[in-house]
């Protein structure tokens, strides 16, 4: 695992935009996962920057998102595929038919499901998964407890995991209870993932994450078992890890060419 800790949520975005954008560059059809929330936010508005200063192509982009909300209608402006059209789809030159959401409002969840994983393979798989982490340690919505084999499933979330995603809804008793979510094991098949946590709410978990024991109780503790998984934090976020030192240490000591993207 590389764990890079940049001074603030500012500097970590704009290396995590530069490392998405390299790929793009390397690999015109590369295919991304997604992920949502507050984390994310800069950094979609940091691609989209690049896009439309420097030209940045997503013309042969595929992505596929990490979850979405049972019982919301891509329409819902509350929705996860709002959210993805309003931060990033509508602003860059990606195809619709190429951005996969999973269908909050399927009728036959575990078939729709079995399609979204399908649909990953046909696409050759993940190249670079993007991930935030919850306070608990949830990746996707794969909340503590959750099969770290697990697939792409429905799965309730916790009181505290709607609680800090009400801010999108007017009252907290409307978040709903149940999403769809790639699963661990489905999210761990990426052929790299690159998890963003900012500020002091994340510091237990991204130190349980990279310094505690793989245990299915935090879920993003899956990724000390990934070839290619990388941490990218800032201070706050840092600031219960117990090795920060070192990881400082072991970023500054690189060769100046492996820290350019
Ligand atoms: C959302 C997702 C979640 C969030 C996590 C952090 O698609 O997969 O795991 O990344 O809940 O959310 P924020 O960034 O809002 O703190």
């Amino acid at each position: 695992m590389e764990v890079i800790i940049q001074p603030d949520a500012g500097a970590a975005t704009t290396l995590a935009a530069r490392m998405v954008a390299r790929l793009l560059r390397d690999k015109p059809d590369a295919v991304l996962g997604l992920a949502t929330g507050n984390t994310q936010l800069e950094l979609y508005r940091e691609l989209v920057r690049l896009h439309q200063r420097e030209g940045l192509d997503f013309s042969g982009v595929t992505t596929f998102n990490l979850d979405e909300y049972v019982g919301l209608p891509a329409e819902d402006p509350r929705s996860y595929h709002a959210y993805m059209r309003t931060h990033l789809f509508d602003r860059v030159n990606l195809s619709d038919e190429r951005a996969h959401l999973l269908d909050g409002t399927a009728q036959d969840v575990p078939r729709a499901c079995a399609e979204y994983e399908a649909a990953i393979e046909a696409a050759g798989g993940i190249d670079l998964q993007i991930l935030g982490i919850g306070v608990e340690g949830h990746i996707g919505f794969n909340e503590a407890s959750s099969s770290l084999g697990s697939r792409t499933r429905i799965k309730t979330l916790t009181e505290r995991t709607r609680r800090d995603n009400a801010a999108a809804f007017s009252d907290a008793e409307l978040v709903p209870r149940h999403v769809l979510t790639m699963g661990i094991g489905t999210i761990v098949e990426a052929r790299a993932c690159l998890l963003l946590a900012f500020g002091e709410a994340k510091s237990q978990a991204v130190a349980a994450a990279i310094e505690g024991p793989i245990t299915a109780m935090v879920p993003a503790s899956v990724l000390q078992m990934h070839p290619v998984a990388r941490f990218l934090l800032d201070e706050a976020a840092a600031s219960a890890l117990e090795r920060a030192d070192y990881f400082r240490t072991v970023w500054e000591e690189k060769p100046e060419w492996q820290r350019e993207f």
